[in-house]
């Protein structure tokens, strides 16, 4: 495995800022805090769980809802240990361990800057011989504590569209090339997992198996790795703090003959988000050997049965959660006050529209209330009423609710609304009625 953080251009101020930020506004708590926290693991909160179900979204309207050529799946989460054998997960994927005889820590050792010193405590020369460390999760599967069948909670999403290429085959009508996607929980019982919800032991993956004539596999890989970095662009990453990294060869995974990382410049330097690999006929190849099933294309036109190769992207869902709110984080100085703003893209941010009553007087709730209605009824929105004005914008800005609709006393004769731009704080007065028209123009 490769280690995939590199010291780069580091703002480690930003990551504080963005983590504390995360804590207050209800984004992601730490897991068990009540208890002491669970180290590694991590809940989302009343705004994190619509942004992380946002990013998901619009993963899989790019790359299901707008693709003839892909279709989707939802595979189980335990399995079987044939599954991880003939993928190769048993005997391979693990990683480098050693412990410090000194302090006790455990550490990855290919992610140590120096190979003999412990980060831990400092002492040199005092680390175990490395041994390899099985990554997977391993759980029993049955009532009999001891007795059940062993089963594994997955690393990677990859295994189940694979297993269900004939399923997939025979039901859908596809033929190559074509895809199978899938979003879910995977599950790596990682050596050092770190740095907020980049690296933790349960986080979600967004996977997509493209399988394709052996003959159109360079292009095919060719072609995802530019719609994917697209992808980060279109949904509000700078460019500049995106790149696509070739893998040198002895990064390459077993099966890989290519593979390209997407980086993004995390406050400590570039670290992946999604790896594009070229899978070849590997593990098409491999379950059909393991499971005794062909796992094949029969082509009619060309009287020719072929394994297809495979074309990966495979993301982390949790992982570009935290790059789209690290890219959209700003502060600027408003009326000598510090705004803290989140520029996330539409699709990616967590309310589309806040509704704010100037007061909360009665006369002016009830038909704040039914403008919130008509929004919810469309867009997901927010409905507050505490506090000064200017203290609800800056709110909805911290949490990037792209637009503030106020409804204030004049309302209740003109029937109009306020409605105000995160971005440049602009105002404009636009009647009910016209609201919802004005809103489809923008949130697209
Ligand atoms: N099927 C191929 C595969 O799983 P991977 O590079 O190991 O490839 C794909 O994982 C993506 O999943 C990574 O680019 C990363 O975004 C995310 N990911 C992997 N391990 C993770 C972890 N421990 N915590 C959070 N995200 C992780």
């Amino acid at each position: 495995m490769s280690a995939d953080t590199t010291p780069g251009t580091a703002d480690p101020a930003l990551f504080d800022k963005v983590v504390n930020l995360c804590k207050r506004r209800g984004f992601v708590f730490p897991s068990a805090e009540i208890y002491g926290g669970f180290r590694s693991t991590y809940d989302y909160g009343p705004v994190g769980v619509l942004m992380l179900r946002n990013v998901k979204d619009a993963w899989w309207r790019s790359m299901v809802q707008l693709r003839h050529d892909v279709v989707g799946l939802d595979a189980s989460i335990l399995s079987p240990p044939q599954v991880w054998e003939a993928s190769g997960h048993l005997s391979n994927f693990s990683d480098p361990l050693v412990d410090c005889k000194n302090c006790g820590a455990r550490h990855r050792q290919d992610n140590l800057d120096d190979p003999d010193q412990c980060p831990t405590c400092g002492m040199s020369a005092q680390f175990t011989e490395p041994r390899q460390f099985n990554l997977m999760f391993k759980t029993q599967a049955g009532p009999v504590d001891g007795a059940g069948a062993d089963a594994y909670l997955r690393p990677e999403t990859a295994q189940g569209m694979f297993i269900n290429f004939a399923n997939v085959l025979n039901t859908s009508r596809k033929k190559p090339p074509f895809g199978i996607a899938q979003i879910g929980k995977s599950f790596r019982n990682e050596i050092t997992p770190g740095n907020f919800v980049f690296r933790t032991r349960e986080f979600e993956q967004m996977e997509m198996e493209f399988f394709v004539p052996p003959a159109e596999a360079q292009e095919w890989y060719e072609y995802w790795c530019n719609e994917r970095l697209q992808w980060y662009i279109d949904h509000g990453i700078d460019p500049s703090l995106l790149m696509l990294r070739p893998h040198d060869a002895d990064e390459l995974s077993h099966y890989s003959s290519g593979t390209s990382d997407v980086e993004f410049m995390f406050p400590w330097g570039w670290g992946e988000l999604e790896g594009i690999a070229n899978r070849g006929d590997y593990d098409l190849k491999q379950h059909a050997e393991h499971s005794g099933n062909k796992l094949e294309f029969y082509d009619q036109a060309a009287n020719e049965r072929y394994v297809p190769h495979v074309i990966e992207p495979a993301a982390g869902a949790t992982r570009t959660m935290m790059a789209f709110l690290m890219a959209a984080y700003d502060e600027e100085v408003v009326n000598d006050e510090t705004r803290n703003v989140l520029r996330l893209h539409h699709r990616i941010a967590p309310y589309k529209v806040a509704v704010l009553p100037l007061s909360k007087k009665d006369e002016l709730r009830g038909p704040a209330m039914d403008v919130y209605t008509m929004i919810a009824e469309r867009y997901m929105a927010d409905y507050d009423e505490t506090q000064a004005i200017g203290k609800r914008y800056r709110r909805q800005d911290e949490v990037g609710t792209p637009y503030c609709v106020t409804f204030d006393f004049d309302s209740l004769e003109d029937n109009a609304v306020t409605i105000r731009e995160r971005d440049s704080m602009e105002q404009v007065r636009l009647p009910i009625s016209e609201v919802m028209a004005w809103l489809a123009e923008r949130l697209t």
